[in-house]
């Protein structure tokens, strides 16, 4: 699999990334190894996790799984959730070593700040701790997630004044379903070259088909099981979405190809993205996913998506797209 820079770090990573925040609840210790080594053998090098996924199990599991072969991992975690008491600087400092320690390991490679909206821990302060922690040679690089394009703004402005190393990458809610991210954050990242990385690239699973319009989610599916995933699965589940599906699952088919191929084929195509974070619940899940990076989209195959998605009057938003245009 390709490999590509993680933004603005020297980082090489895989165009496709492991997600694991079902690991340690839907998936168990060994499902958790057995996807991990798939995603290896794939060319997957990139792993993402957090402090607060499975309660703590994400990490353990991972770091138990790749024990062996962790200089073939580029590995990254967050902490400041704010289910865990955000990002204070107490908070931050205790989860990374709590991290370091479930992951069995002396540093991370890229160590994200989960969230810093509804907290009202100043910016500088939480600077100070990744400069600290980036001293220590505890993390190499740091990125962002689920910030505000004006807050990730501020914060790299702050480190180039200060001289200090500057977030490299953000995480952000991107799909075919979900593009609010295209009127601000993607033209900031690509005019300063921070790493763009889509999670939740298949709508948890919307885009995989793993959902039919009318029938209740399956006892295997994730919104099936899991009550948050459940309410996520109705907030997407709309009959403008199944249109959509409808269209795109004919598109891939016409090629042989899955729609979650081509849900993740079509993200690897927008601009500033580097990698995009899959979650797996099968091994079975990851090698599909992975195939996703040889389907090079042509420009006729990307206008006949667009299209589809109506992309002509319903994305570019003010100031990009200006009244006069509107047809
Ligand atoms: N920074 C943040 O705040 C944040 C938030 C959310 C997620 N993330 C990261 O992003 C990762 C990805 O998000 P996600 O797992 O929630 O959503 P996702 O990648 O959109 O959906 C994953 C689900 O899609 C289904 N799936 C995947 N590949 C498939 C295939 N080839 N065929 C059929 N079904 C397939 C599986 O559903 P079933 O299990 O039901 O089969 C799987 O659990 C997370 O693991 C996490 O690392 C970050």
């Amino acid at each position: 699999m390709e490999l590509t820079q993680l933004g603005t770090s020297d980082l090489k990573v895989s165009r496709i990334a492991l997600g694991t925040d079902q690991f340690g609840t839907r998936v168990d210790r060994a499902a958790a190894k057995k996807i991990i080594f798939s995603a290896l053998d794939a060319g997957i090098n990139f792993i993402d996790t957090a402090h607060i996924y499975g309660d703590g199990r994400s990490e353990e599991l991972i770091g138990d799984a790749i024990a062996s072969v962790r200089d073939k991992v580029i590995l990254a975690t967050k902490g400041g959730h704010p289910h865990t008491g955000g990002p204070s600087p107490k908070n931050l400092r205790l989860e990374l070593e709590t991290s370091l320690q479930r992951l069995k390991t002396d540093h991370i490679d890229l160590y994200q700040v989960h969230f810093i909206i509804g907290q009202y821990t100043p910016l500088e302060d939480i600077l100070e701790v990744l400069r600290d922690m980036q001293t220590s040679g505890k993390v190499c690089c740091f990125g962002a997630s689920n910030f505000y394009t004006w807050q990730l703004y501020r914060a790299n402005d702050l480190c180039a004044r200060s001289g200090q190393a500057g977030l490299v990458s953000i995480q952000s809610h991107y799909s075919l379903l979900e593009r609010d991210i295209e009127a601000e954050l993607i033209p900031y990242c690509e005019h300063t070259g921070v790493g763009l990385l889509p999670f939740y690239p298949l709508a948890g699973g919307l885009l995989a088909n793993r959902y039919r319009r009318g029938i209740e989610p399956g006892s295997d599916t994730r919104a099936g099981q899991l009550d948050w995933a459940d309410r996520f699965f109705r907030y997407y589940a709309t009959e403008r979405n199944f249109d959509l599906i409808d269209l795109l699952s004919a598109f891939a088919q016409k090629r042989g190809r899955s729609l979650a191929e081509l849900s993740l084929a079509w993200l690897l195509t927008r601009p500033a993205v580097c990698s995009v974070i899959v979650g797996a619940s099968k091994p079975e899940h990851v090698l599909v996913d992975s195939r996703a990076c040889d389907w090079n989209m042509s420009n006729e195959e990307l206008a006949e998506i667009g299209s589809i998605l109506g992309d002509k009057n319903r994305y570019l938003r003010y100031p990009r797209r200006l009244w006069w245009e509107v047809r």
